[in-house]
């Protein structure tokens, strides 16, 4: 006998999962290091204007499809337009590979809550970081040696996320969410206001706030903020669709939506305030600017907060604690949502009961992401995934299903925004269709095409091409013959 399609025991619950999906390793950790490298201060504006004009209304269109069909991104597509099902699938594959490294990335928020207590960096935390902790080689090409200590720990952080989603829509995620998102309110308040205080936070807050014309004028930084504003409001691969698909039939969508909106940004722009404000910090203890007291990059959070930690003197452990309490608690519940797209994706395709989704797609994917992120590579391997799955994969899926619904089938446009406005306080009018179809797409698309192009030309950083082609171009491929596969295959 099939299960019947849960739903959240209350729009509550879904606003409360949603922000809990959106608030994650993106905001606390992925928008600060974003920021810094694209010029600071250069960065709010095009991440305010890409939160508008393209992450907004893409919240609502994802909202309307799941909703509207009651399923999981494939069939919910699929009922739209021809061709729908795979651009579902590419979605579902997408989180699937997300889901690999957004494991790795929680594992080392986990360990440092443990490190913070004794500060075990030393005085050298970059060194700690790279050498000592992720065992990171100088060699740009392939290299799987294991690590022992990295091994448990990303055991442990996908034991608990299956736990989790073992339970099912209301027991597990909901349930959790209820949990982690008012304990994560309390601890990321009191880093922030913590943060506040130190001596030289006003000078970090300037470097964050005042606007740098000049870095605006480099579109790398628009690369960046429409990059950054999807992956953080957990919109265009299939994280929304599948989550308000299992919301009752009249429920005020667009409300929701911009609840979920305004915590996302708001916690976004409180952890940049946080961290600038620590880096401020820095550099009045060092006599030095901000933009020179930490290399920027993806160790951002792991080395910058450190140092800071280390400097406080008493209370340091707890601030640390804190710290990477905020970044765990956010981000497990951001893995859960990521994995429960595919697992519901499965389980409206073929029927599959909710264990045994679980069991196959969460552990397939615990296997691959336990081998490929407790090697010498994991740090390198998270860069390069999380570069092309951002910057293609989902701004790729996102261009494909405004493409597709707001040029080539009006109409349904049309329905969709109909079904969001009968039930929702806060009315589309022609502004959203004209925003989806002008604006954001044409954006996107130059964002993709360019992306692309710099790509192929130059690669991406100084990463060996083999490393490029295999877990780069490789994911990208493996999500398009994967959905392309998936979609011929017929329903149970
Ligand atoms: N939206 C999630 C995050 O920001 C994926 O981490």
């Amino acid at each position: 006998m099939t299960e019947k399609r849960e739903n959240w025991s209350a729009r509550s619950g879904f606003i409360i999962a949603a922000i809990g999906s959106a608030v994650g390793l993106g905001n606390i950790w992925r928008f600060p290091y974003v920021a810094y490298e694209n010029g600071g201060g250069a960065f709010l504006i095009p991440y305010l204007l890409a939160l508008i004009t393209a992450g907004l209304p893409l919240l609502f269109l994802d909202y309307a499809v799941g909703h509207k069909s009651n399923n999981s991104p494939p069939k919910a597509y699929r009922a739209l337009f021809k061709g729908g099902e795979t651009l579902g699938w590419w979605q579902v594959c997408v989180c699937i590979v997300i889901g690999l490294y957004y494991a790795s990335v929680l594992t080392w928020a986990g360990s440092y809550i443990y490190f913070s207590i004794e500060q075990a960096w030393g005085n050298d935390p970059e060194s700690f970081f790279f050498k000592t902790y992720l065992q990171t080689t100088d060699s740009s090409g392939f290299d799987m040696r294991y690590v022992s200590h990295l091994f448990w720990p990303i055991v442990g952080i996908w034991v608990l996320t299956l736990i989790i989603l073992y339970g099912g829509v209301k027991k597990g995620v909901e349930l959790s969410n209820k949990i982690f998102m008012p304990l994560l309110f309390v601890l990321f308040t009191i880093l922030v206001i913590q943060a506040l205080r130190l001596p030289g936070a006003v000078q970090g807050l300037n470097a964050f706030f005042t606007p740098n014309w000049s870095a605006m004028m480099d579109y790398k930084v628009w690369l960046a903020a429409y990059g950054h504003t999807f992956f953080s409001l957990s919109v265009g691969f299939g994280i929304m669709v599948t989550y308000s698909s299992y919301l009752k039939p009249k429920t005020d969508l667009t409300g929701s939506g911009m609840i979920v909106g305004f915590a996302n940004a708001s916690t976004e722009i409180l952890a940049g305030i946080g961290i600038f404000a620590a880096l401020g910090f820095m550099a009045f203890s060092a006599g030095k600017p901000v933009n020179e007291v930490v290399s920027g990059g993806i160790g951002l959070a792991f080395i910058a907060f450190p140092k800071i930690i280390s400097s406080l003197g008493s209370g340091a452990g707890l601030f640390g604690i804190l710290f990477f309490s905020s970044l765990f608690v956010a981000g497990i519940s951001s893995m859960v949502s990521i994995l429960e797209v595919p697992i519901a994706a499965m389980q409206d395709k073929l029927k599959w009961g909710r264990k045994k989704a679980v069991t196959i797609i969460g552990g397939g994917s615990a296997a691959v992401s336990i081998f490929l992120f407790s090697s010498v590579n994991s740090i390198k391997l998270v860069d390069i995934i999380d570069h092309f799955i951002n910057n293609i994969g989902i701004i790729g899926g996102a261009l494909l299903s405004i493409i597709c619904v707001a040029w080539f089938k009006r109409s349904a446009l049309t329905d969709l925004k109909n079904h969001i406005n009968r039930i929702s306080t806060i009315q589309l009018g022609r502004g959203w269709d004209f925003t989806l179809t002008v604006i954001t797409s044409l954006i996107l698309l130059t964002t993709l095409a360019m992306t692309i192009f710099g790509l192929v030309t130059k690669g991406y950083d100084s990463y060996s091409m083999s490393m490029q082609l295999i877990f780069g171009w490789g994911c990208v491929i493996f999500c398009g013959v994967v959905a392309v596969i998936l979609s011929k295959m017929k329903d149970r």
